[in-house]
């Protein structure tokens, strides 16, 4: 019999169908709520409220689990190729051998962008914000697909539109990079791996042959693997509820990586190492920046601290923490902001105010010390969040439309004037 839960409300009494997971996560089935009681609920930044349910990513914040359809993170980082753990995202099931090549050869063969797309990076300033650049072109490439805006989209439009941004993103990126710099672009390579592909149009040059570092191409396999997908993030958030209207899917991953840019989500990778920069050349007074971010007259936060869900650690930090150490040391990096970084964690997490209120380095504390090792610039750590975490938003859009979840449209309390009468200008 299903479990349900009783509201007593004034002089009524109704019973909430209780849901429950696979991993025996508990919720109140509140659809009916407003309909039988004209009340709705009320959850600034929904810190309660479940949007939806679904098979792709499972978390436990207490615990620091992450899995991805039941695979655990540490798995997959460690064994799993990026390709692979996007079309476990897509499609829910890890490739066998010849999913694998006709999904890595699809993607292999859409990497090129429409030639008019130069044009459109030529109208942006030099030094603008790949973000602002990206979110940008992603949309305007919907215009370049028209079938992909139709509303009786077949499952081939889906499937190739899907493929066609997973190629197009990162070819994208690196463009937005060398428009920031004013270098010339560097086309992709078809005997390149996914990473490899990305690396050589980032660091490119059309005078010189370019030999992907293979340490460089594992290390960013593993950060984009750690990046996928996160359940009902932010930016998840932000593409669900922009697909929920049959935007196309280029205009809700667009979406995301907008929302993606702010500091308090993936910007945050950027905003460490501005803030771990700041602390160093403030003369490194650790006391006085853990002060100031416990100050609540003070706007300071420890970036790269605390999470929504995890309350003991991000176990993507945990994983990223220990591949910085090897891979600077692969690559034979010294990076002071590493050692500033490691201290900080220490008189933090020695500290009553961020243990009681579990506030743990997070995924962007330590992935921006890897970024700069690669060569990757500050104003690009964002984009490399966003590319990453493609195959999440994609696998979630794709998850919601084949379940055809109503239109996003959250309810209000109203706390605005009551009704009065018109006041003609002359009479205010
Ligand atoms: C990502 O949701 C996801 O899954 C996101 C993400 C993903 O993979 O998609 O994991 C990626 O966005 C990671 C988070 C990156 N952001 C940062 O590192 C920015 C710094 N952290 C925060 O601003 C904050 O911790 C959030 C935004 C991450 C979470 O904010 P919440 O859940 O709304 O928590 P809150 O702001 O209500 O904080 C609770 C308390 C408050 O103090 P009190 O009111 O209880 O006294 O903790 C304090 C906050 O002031 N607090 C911090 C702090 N984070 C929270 N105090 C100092 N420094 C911080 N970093």
């Amino acid at each position: 019999m299903s479990e349900t839960a009783r509201l007593i409300l004034e002089n009524q009494e109704i019973e909430l169908p209780v849901i429950t997971g696979t991993e025996n996560e508990k919720a109140l089935d509140i659809s009916k709520l407003r309909a039988s009681t004209g009340y709705i609920t009320l959850d600034p930044g929904f810190k309660n409220t479940g949007s939806t349910q679904s098979a792709i990513t499972f978390l436990d914040g207490e615990k620091g689990i992450l899995r991805y359809r039941g695979y655990a993170i540490e798995e997959l980082a460690e064994n799993a190729s990026f390709l692979e753990v996007a079309y476990l995202l897509i499609y829910g099931e890890l490739p066998n051998t010849d999913e694998l090549e006709y999904f890595t050869n699809s993607i292999t063969h859409h990497t090129l962008l429409h030639e008019n797309m130069k044009r459109f990076f030529d109208a942006f300033p030099i030094g603008a914000h790949p973000m602002g650049m990206l979110s940008s072109m992603i949309s305007s490439l919907s215009t370049f697909y028209p079938e992909s805006q139709e509303q009786n989209r077949s499952v081939t439009d889906i499937e190739r539109t899907i493929h066609r941004i997973i190629a197009k993103l990162p070819t994208l990126a690196a463009q937005a990079y060398k428009h920031n710099k004013g270098l010339p672009i560097m086309y992709p390579k078809n005997e390149l791996s996914y990473e490899g592909n990305f690396l050589h149009m980032m660091f490119g040059v059309p005078t010189e042959k370019y030999d992907v570092n293979p340490i460089v191409e594992k290390a960013l396999n593993k950060l984009l693997i750690l990046h996928a997908d996160h359940e009902q993030n932010c930016s998840t958030a932000t593409v669900r509820v922009v697909g929920s209207s049959q935007a196309n899917l280029y205009s809700s991953i667009s979406a995301g990586i907008a929302a993606l840019w702010g500091p308090l989500h993936g910007g945050a990778n950027q905003a460490v190492i501005e803030m771990l920069e700041q602390i160093k050349n403030d003369g490194g007074d650790l006391d006085k920046w853990i002060n100031k971010a416990k100050d609540k007259t003070d706007s300071f936060r420890l970036m790269g601290f605390g999470h929504r869900v995890y309350k003991n650690f991000d176990p993507r930090a945990t994983i990223i923490k220990k591949a910085a150490d090897e891979v600077l040391e692969a690559l034979g990096v010294e990076d002071p902001i590493l050692n500033i970084a490691k201290q900080l964690e220490a008189v933090a997490l020695s500290d009553e105010y961020f243990v009681q209120r579990g506030l743990y380095p997070n995924v962007d504390f330590y992935s921006g010390i890897i970024y700069r090792a690669l060569g990757i610039p500050t104003d690009m750590f964002t984009v490399m969040f966003a590319l990453g975490r493609l195959p999440g938003w994609i696998g979630q859009w794709k998850e919601m439309i084949e379940h055809s979840a109503p239109i996003g449209r959250p309810r209000q309390v109203y706390i605005g004037t009551t009704s009065r009468p018109f006041v003609p200008l002359n009479k205010r």
